[in-house]
């Protein structure tokens, strides 16, 4: 890419894409399909629609009668499997490769679309043998293999939906989101690799199971072959039932409607309670393809790497469903970039010629810190488009990426959404040109600002809330079993307006570019994995020693944002360094050690309102050394 030198300001450096790109690009012009798109929202959706096959075709594109409870597609019969897999079996792409696999210790497996199709089909079958029906909701808690994949695809196949728990949260979380759903079917794995040692998924999954009594059938997967504790009538090796007759390749995929439930993902809020963010099989079917083939520019001949991991949504909607609606080739990792060196990755997109890399800003500092040589040593010419998500990308570690990285040849992609969103909302095109750090301009359909809390727009470049002004197909459409909190959460505050509050603060600047600040909430950003600093309380309150606890953010160097605990002790008990690491191990037993604070720090009292609130602002501004603000809330 060119850089165009503009203003003084660095935040105004220009990167202009090359011609090679824009010539081949689906789309060439911007700002005239994105006019058509919000002018006649309906109409360009319905278009989009149009390239998926329904087994009927809706009839409303849109239904806003019940507001904020938006509906797509209604009276549209389809199943997001029969278009991520069963129409590619009747075209040439029957053979072509969907998924390239390695695992940590180097082993690799591939699965063509006729062999995905195998696989999802087979085990569909296993779990309607287990009693699994249209609605029901199974839990997977898994590493990163093949199988996570497959279980996901095999419940959207026959109508059940799935809880996809990130392998890398611990007890309580996975207790506590099992409860949520009432899952009755749960499926794991003996284990997985990371940074060369085993992790221990089935024993997290038994103590799990035994505080939330509704799992009545668990299905583990043999990857590590280390020995684990099985209960008799419970418990199921997942090769033993693949290998039974009632294992057959044999499938229907089941008719939904479009508004039918696809699936749940828990995700964090500002209580301690996770949220199970509800998507379903029509608009996000439309949302995930579309987003992924406009912005990732999605030809045949691609090889798509997006390196998070599907147990978060970004792994649900740009590793499993936009890519194989669009018939690509999924590259998945199963460990962690930096194992046995930090040219692990390079050395994976060499070997397979890998085209387009979608990762997070917390992965590319990381990898930035081993230092150019690494990634040098490896060919990665075949790259031609990087990706950025899940939190705000610095200048610095932009340009490394997009020098070192992509060569100075490929454009990044920093597409802001959420969880709740189910695609990317705002982000640049290939043929965008480029800002480092700023996610750019809304993508088709969408039309955002950037508001007080009057909801009057501020003037360009000053902070702000962010707001989605109009529905898109991919919008959540409720929170499983509580749809007072998703109004509550994202449409109480513009109730008026009937706008969408994202919870972050951004700016938008004179050329409408939208800088993305962070979050506004109790929400916390970890190395990009979003916890609440409710959850981190909680856990920490749950151990015998502590009365009280409080959580913040701090800056932090790799991880965007690290937390830090303040804790009051029970009566009696006194702090230690012992003591300390005792509560980061309790929280990491709990909840996963991302959520390990980085230090806790005893305290007799914490700043709090005379309603009892705890005042983080408070502790942040002590921790940081840096003016406490207006405190005349603020408790004696
Ligand atoms: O704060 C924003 C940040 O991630 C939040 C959503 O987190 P989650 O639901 O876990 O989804 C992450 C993956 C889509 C947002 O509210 N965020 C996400 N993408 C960006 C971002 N912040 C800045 N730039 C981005 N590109």
């Amino acid at each position: 890419m060119a850089k165009s030198s503009t203003a003084a300001q660095h935040q105004s450096d220009v990167y202009q894409p090359d011609k090679s790109i824009v010539e081949n690009a689906h789309v060439k012009d911007y700002d005239t399909l994105y006019k058509r798109s919000v002018a006649d929202r309906e109409g360009f959706w319905a278009d989009e629609a149009s390239n998926l096959e329904w087994y009927k075709k809706w009839d409303r594109v849109l239904d806003d009668d019940n507001k904020p409870f938006y509906k797509w597609f209604t009276g549209g019969k389809i199943n997001i499997i029969h278009n991520a897999i069963d129409r590619h079996l009747q075209t040439q792409r029957r053979n072509k490769l969907a998924l390239i696999w390695e695992g940590e210790p180097g082993d690799v497996r591939t699965f063509s679309y006729h062999a995905l199709n195998r696989e999802v089909s087979k085990f569909a079958n296993v779990l309607k043998s287990m009693g699994v029906r249209k609605g029901e909701i199974v839990t997977i808690y898994m590493p990163q293999i093949p199988e996570l994949a497959i279980a996901m695809l095999a419940c959207a196949k026959i109508g059940a939906a799935h809880s996809v728990v990130y392998g890398g949260f611990s007890v309580e979380a996975l207790a506590e989101r099992i409860q949520d759903a009432q899952s009755r079917v749960l499926v794991t794995a003996d284990g997985g690799w990371r940074r060369g040692k085993i992790t221990d998924l089935k024993g997290i999954a038994n103590e799990a199971m035994g505080r939330s009594a509704t799992i009545e059938v668990c299905i583990t997967v043999q990857r590590t072959g280390q020995e684990v504790y099985m209960e008799n009538d419970r418990d199921f090796w997942y090769h033993d039932l693949m290998g039974l007759p009632i294992a057959s390749a044999k499938c229907t995929t089941e008719e939904m409607d479009a508004e039918d439930m696809l699936f749940i993902l828990y995700t964090s809020g500002t209580t301690g309670r996770p949220k199970g963010v509800l998507h379903t099989h029509g608009g996000y079917s439309v949302y995930t393809s579309t987003t992924h083939k406009y912005v990732f520019d999605i030809k045949d001949e691609d090889r798509w790497w997006c390196a998070a991991d599907p147990g978060w949504i970004t792994g649900h909607s740009y590793i499993v469903y936009g890519p194989l609606i669009n018939g690509a080739t999924i590259m998945m990792y199963e460990g962690a970039p930096n194992h046995p060196y930090p040219n692990r990755w390079w050395q994976m997109i060499e070997k397979y010629g890998i085209t387009i890399l979608y990762t997070s800003p917390t992965a590319i500092r990381g990898l930035m810190r081993f230092g150019d040589q690494w990634p040098k040593r490896h060919d990665l010419s075949t790259l031609r488009l990087l990706g950025s998500v899940g939190e705000p990308i610095n200048p610095e570690a932009w340009r490394w990426y997009h020098e070192v990285i992509g060569e100075g040849r490929c454009p990044i992609m920093d597409t802001w959404w959420q969880t709740e969103t189910g695609g990317f909302m705002i982000t640049p095109l290939p043929i965008t040109p480029l800002k480092p750090g700023s996610a750019t301009k809304p993508f088709f359909g969408n039309e955002v600002a950037v508001v007080d809390d009057d909801g009057k727009e501020v003037a360009a470049g000053e902070e702000g809330k962010l707001v989605l002004k109009a529905p898109w197909p991919g919008m959540a459409r409720t929170i499983f079993g509580d749809s007072d909190r998703y109004v509550e959460v994202y449409w109480k505050d513009y109730e008026k307006q009937g706008w969408y509050k994202a919870g972050d603060s951004a700016r938008i600047d004179e050329d409408g570019y939208v800088w993305i600040i962070g979050r506004i909430d109790d929400v916390i950003k970890v190395s990009g994995y979003r916890l609440g600093t409710a959850e981190v309380e909680s856990a920490l309150v749950s151990h015998p020693d502590v009365s009280e606890a409080a959580t913040i953010a701090l800056p932090h160097e790799v991880k965007g944002n690290a937390i830090y605990a303040y804790v009051i002790l029970r009566a009696g008990v006194s702090g230690s360094p012992d003591l300390e690491e005792t509560l980061r191990k309790h929280v990491g037993h709990e909840i996963g050690p991302i959520a390990r604070p980085e230090s806790v720090t005893f305290v007799e009292t914490l700043p709090k309102t005379r309603s009892g609130k705890i005042m983080r602002r408070v502790l942040k501004a002590r921790a940081q050394g840096v003016d406490e603000g207006d405190l005349s809330t603020l408790e004696e």
